[in-house]
Formats: C-alpha cells, structure tokens, sequence
C-alpha cells in the first residue's frame, strides 16, 4: 500500500513515535537489543549515563543487572514512556547535543544508544562523554551503521498510512572514532553487526539489510 511520506524534525518525530516506539517492529532496534547491552556489561552497582534513553529499554536492563543508571532525553513523549516502565530510575530532560547538566566524573559507563545520527555537535558529545566518566570509566555507542546513513536511508516509522521520516546526519565511520580519540578516550575500537536471517525471521523488513552492515558499536575507555 502506497503511503505518504512527512518529514518531521527529530523533536518532533520522537513524541510522535514515542507512543508506538516499543511497538514498532524495527530491524536496527532488535539488532541492537540483541548486542548492545553485552557489550556494555553491567556490573552491580554502578553508575550509568544512558543519554538518549527513549522509552527507557535499556534502563531497564541496566536496573534489573544492579546497577544505577541515570535517563537523560529531550522528549518529553518518550520520557512520559520511560517514567512508567522503569518508575524508579531518575531521568533527566536534556539535549545531549550540548554541555551535559550533570556531575563530572561521577559515571562508570556512558552508553549513547541509536541516537547519534541525529546529533549535530558530535564532537562536543564525545567531550562531555569523557567529562561525565570517571578515571577509568568506559564509552559504548551505539549508532545506525555510517554506510548505511551515508546511503541516504532516514530514521523513520510509519503509523496510520503516513511514513515519518527524521533524518540521519551523514557521519563516516572514522568522525566517531577520530572524535572519540580526540575526547581523550583511549582504546577506542568500533564492531559492525550484520543483518541476518534470525534477524529477517523476526521482522521480515529487514531482508533488505540481509549480510550488510546495520549496527556499529564504537567503545573506549578514559585513561586511570
Ligand atoms: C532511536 S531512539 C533510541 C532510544 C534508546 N536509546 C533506545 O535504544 O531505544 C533516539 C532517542 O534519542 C533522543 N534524542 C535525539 N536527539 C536528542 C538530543 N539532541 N538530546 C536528547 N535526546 C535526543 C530521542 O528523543 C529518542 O528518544
């Protein structure tokens, strides 16, 4: 069926897709949840940043692991989500695309999970990443594959006929390493994760990215 096309500021696009988000059948978020939070390896206890928390997934995780983490989002729709399935964890409204309104130094683990394509100051991001950890504290992004942005493919949901579509900033996979380098974040290395069949089975949409590229996950650590 033919749909119409609206394209929406980030923002916008986000308190609309907030109330269908954990709803919506998408190839990148099931990639991610399969892989993301293995590599972030929670351990009891710890303090975690989740910047860009959405509707509060991964706090979940991280608070059913032990650990502390802290939700930081710009839209309020998502955060109204995140506020009812994970009551206990404080959140914050905040872009994270400028200086973080939190303490220095305080965090075990910063994790940015599929937001960055919508992130203008990436290279401020990494800064405050950095700022935010403590001595030793590690970095994991997460991030909508570079080559595939690069393509020209968009966020983007659908709901009532209408497909919604709220953009991708065209990074290269080197701007995220070189950023995370240039924060200060030594050991900086990057993971690409493939579609694949388990992933078509689950949602059949992702036969187009079957054996290609669609997650990346970039990871550092700030120096003791
Ligand atoms: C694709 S969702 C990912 C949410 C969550 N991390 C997850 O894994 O499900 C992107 C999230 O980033 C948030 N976001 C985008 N740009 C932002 C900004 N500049 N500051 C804060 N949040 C932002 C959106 O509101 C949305 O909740």
């Amino acid at each position: 069926m033919a749909r119409k096309l609206k394209r929406v500021e980030v923002l916008e696009g986000y308190d609309l897709w907030s109330k269908t988000y954990d709803r919506t059948p998408n190839p990148l978020v099931a990639l991610d949840r399969r892989h993301t939070m293995g590599v972030l390896a929670v351990r009891r206890g710890e303090q975690i940043l989740d910047a860009g928390c959405g509707t509060g997934a991964n706090l979940h995780a991280m608070m059913r692991a032990g650990a502390h983490p802290v939700g930081v989002d710009y839209s309020w729709g998502m955060l109204r989500v995140a506020r009812r399935s994970v009551p206990r964890a404080p959140l914050v409204r905040a872009d994270i695309d400028a200086k973080l309104p939190i303490k220095a130094r305080v965090f075990d683990a910063f994790l940015c999970a599929l937001v960055s394509e919508h992130l203008k100051n990436l290279k401020l991001v990494f800064r405050e990443a950095f700022a935010a950890l403590r001595p030793g504290g590690r970095l994991v992004f997460s991030i909508f594959h570079p080559d595939i942005a690069i393509s020209g493919v968009e966020a983007n949901f659908a709901r009532s006929g209408v497909e919604y579509r709220l953009g991708a900033l065209p990074y290269r996979v080197d701007d995220y390493l070189n950023f995370a380098a240039d924060a200060g974040f030594r050991d900086v290395s990057k993971r690409d994760f493939r579609g694949d069949v388990k992933l078509v089975d689950e949602i059949p949409q992702a036969a187009k990215y079957l054996h290609r590229p669609l997650l990346m996950i970039v990871t550092g650590r700030k120096p003791v």
